[in-house]
């Protein structure tokens, strides 16, 4: 019996000793120390032994039980700091590591410029709204008073999906739709791309981006106009800034002008960027809302008036920036774009 207790303890404390499984310590637990376990079935044989062997077996027995107990949770232990030790070493993370960043890009000049006259513009009170690149024809030409055989309607520069779609030339139609829906006083903007099927050269493209302004209340003057204007340039580009205002025609206001700015190169003087003029390329045109225009949107003509505007921001943000070919602002070379 005491061989028997001996050979199970050695084994039983063997196999614990080696195993590398968690999990499988509670078998070894079951297989000797359990009810139906081998240490278990040889106590239940100690009736067999003599008075003075039982003592002594009983005694060893016990050192038996616990010493195969200890060695589990021993072992136990162990194992779980091994798994616990793994586990770091598996999910370690070196917050020191010293990698490049990942480069960063940036909001693109042309919309940087939009964001800047957008803000400049909230904060003189208009508020932004937006409208659809793919417009009706009557949008874009015939409720602004551009009637069926008006030359802007021509084939040759306007993108025409079917006979009553088109892509907008110009961000006017936003004039048209705030009006049916909004009822004066309207002081609003809106900027998006327009389309137009020009050839590409340094100043033009087939898609190009605009902003509108339109404001329409009682008593709007053109005094009204050209202030708000005079104080946009003077706020965007600078206090040393002139404006010139040319007559000019556009169907949907009347009188139309042209308004040209000072070259931001010489600032007036003359230089070979303006071509000795002092003024620089064309940026905007405006004028008040003609009165049909209004009439064809439910607006009373007699009692209110308004003035409207409509800006090139392609061509703000080379003049802003010096960029001389607005095919820079479409290639999307990112040599080019770092530069803002
Ligand atoms: N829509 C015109 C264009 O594309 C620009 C323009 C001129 C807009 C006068 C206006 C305006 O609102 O009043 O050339």
């Amino acid at each position: 019996m005491r061989d028997a207790l001996l050979k199970i303890q050695e084994e039983a404390l063997l196999k614990i000793q080696e195993t590398e499984i968690l999990e499988g310590l509670e078998g070894f637990r079951i297989q000797y120390l359990g009810k139906k376990g081998e240490l278990t079935k040889l106590l239940k044989e100690m009736g067999k032994l003599s008075a003075e062997e039982r003592p002594f077996i009983g005694k060893l027995a016990n050192e038996v039980k616990e010493g195969i107990e200890e060695a589990i949770s021993n072992r136990k232990k162990i194992l779980k700091n091994f798994q616990y030790q793994r586990l770091i070493e598996e999910e370690k993370l070196d917050v020191t590591v010293n990698k490049p960043m990942a480069k960063q890009g940036h909001s693109h000049p042309l919309y940087q410029v939009m964001e800047e006259l957008e803000n400049l513009f909230i904060s003189m009170g208009f508020s932004i709204v937006e409208g659809p690149e793919i417009e009706t024809v009557e949008n874009n030409f015939d409720k602004l008073n551009a009637p069926k055989n008006h030359p802007t309607r021509d084939l040759s520069d306007t993108f025409y999906i079917d006979k009553n779609l088109l892509l907008r030339t110009h961000t006017s139609p936003v004039q048209i739709r705030t009006m049916m829906q909004q009822k004066p006083p309207i002081r609003i903007i809106s900027a998006g791309r327009t389309f137009r099927f020009d050839d590409v050269d340094d100043t033009h493209s087939p898609m190009f981006h605009q902003m509108e302004g339109l404001v329409v209340d009682e008593n709007v003057t053109m005094a009204n106009l050209m202030h708000t204007l005079d104080s946009f340039i003077k706020e965007f580009f600078g206090k040393e800034m002139k404006t010139r205002y040319r007559p000019h025609y556009f169907p949907f206001t009347e009188p139309s002008c042209e308004v040209d700015v000072s070259c931001f190169k010489c600032k007036g003087a003359g230089c070979p960027d303006c071509h000795d003029t002092g003024w620089s390329m064309e940026l905007l045109g405006c004028g008040m809302v003609h009165p049909n225009v209004l009439e064809n949107c439910g607006i009373d003509s007699k009692k209110y008036s308004g003035f409207a505007f409509g800006m090139g921001v392609d061509r703000i943000a080379m003049v802003k920036y010096g960029i001389p070919n607005i095919r820079f602002l479409f290639d999307n070379d990112a040599r080019f774009l770092k530069q803002f």
